[in-house]
């Protein structure tokens, strides 16, 4: 069976890594537009920096949890795994995943804003840090911020669109285009998640609770 997974900082919940807009999320700390936008970034990228340097470091310490694993063991089975995720930390690569979609980038990656050079994010950046590749002082992380383009947008509609089965796991399904995916989706779809998310009505089939308890038993039925 063909199966496309998009996954939510909700998965990474239980992991110890933030997510956005629960009790204490990390919008309620601080101002999506300070830190997660390219107009945040050029009038401060100080801020950025240790703002994302701090998530780095919160990544490092975090462990993949019993629910990036049971993705893990799912992919290594008889049945065809695409799993995209919206977050940034490197859980589900830890935890064994091959080809993970990161369509809003990568915490662990760095990216030239003058030469578009990539290359593996030092623990702690600095807005002095040069560009490996051009030398210009315009480092930043390889993060997808409000206002631009997700990566792989093509890639993960024919994923979607073909799949025979599509799952959303631990997003609130607040922010586009991720959370209209499941209008891609042809065949049957599943919302994993610890209560209903804001396009729960666009799935046919619901499981509400713990990532950690719902997803290992889910991906126990399909074995
Ligand atoms: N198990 C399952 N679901 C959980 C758990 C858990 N332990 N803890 C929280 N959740 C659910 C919440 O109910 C919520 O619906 O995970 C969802 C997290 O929602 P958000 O915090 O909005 O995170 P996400 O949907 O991934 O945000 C999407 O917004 O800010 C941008 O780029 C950022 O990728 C992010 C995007």
């Amino acid at each position: 069976m063909r199966i496309a997974i998009l996954t939510g900082a909700g998965i990474s919940a239980e992991s110890g890594l933030g997510t956005f807009r629960d009790q204490d999320g990390l919008w309620t700390k601080y101002d999506l537009n300070d830190v997660a936008t390219p107009q945040g970034f050029a009038r401060n990228p100080r801020l950025v920096h240790d703002f994302y340097n701090a998530r780095r470091a919160n990544c490092v310490q975090a462990a993949p949890n019993a629910a990036h694993q049971a993705l893990a063991d799912l992919a290594s089975g008889p049945h065809d795994v695409t799993l995209i995720t919206q977050n940034v930390d490197d859980l589900h690569e830890r935890a064994g995943s091959p080809a993970v979609v990161h369509m809003h980038g990568e915490l662990m990656r760095a990216v030239c804003a003058s030469c578009d050079a990539r290359w593996d994010a030092p623990l702690e950046m600095d807005p002095k840090d040069p560009c490996p590749a051009c030398h210009v002082q315009t480092t930043r992380p390889d993060i997808v911020w409000f206002g631009e383009m997700p990566y792989m947008m093509d890639d993960i509609a024919q994923a979607v669109t073909a799949a025979d089965l599509f799952v959303a796991i631990g997003t609130s399904a607040e922010v586009y285009p991720a959370a209209g995916l499941v209008e891609l989706a042809r065949g049957d779809t599943l919302e994993i998640n610890l209560e209903p998310s804001a396009r729960a009505n666009a799935f046919e089939n619901h499981r509400f609770g713990l990532a950690t308890d719902i997803v290992p038993a889910w991906v126990a039925e399909l074995r």
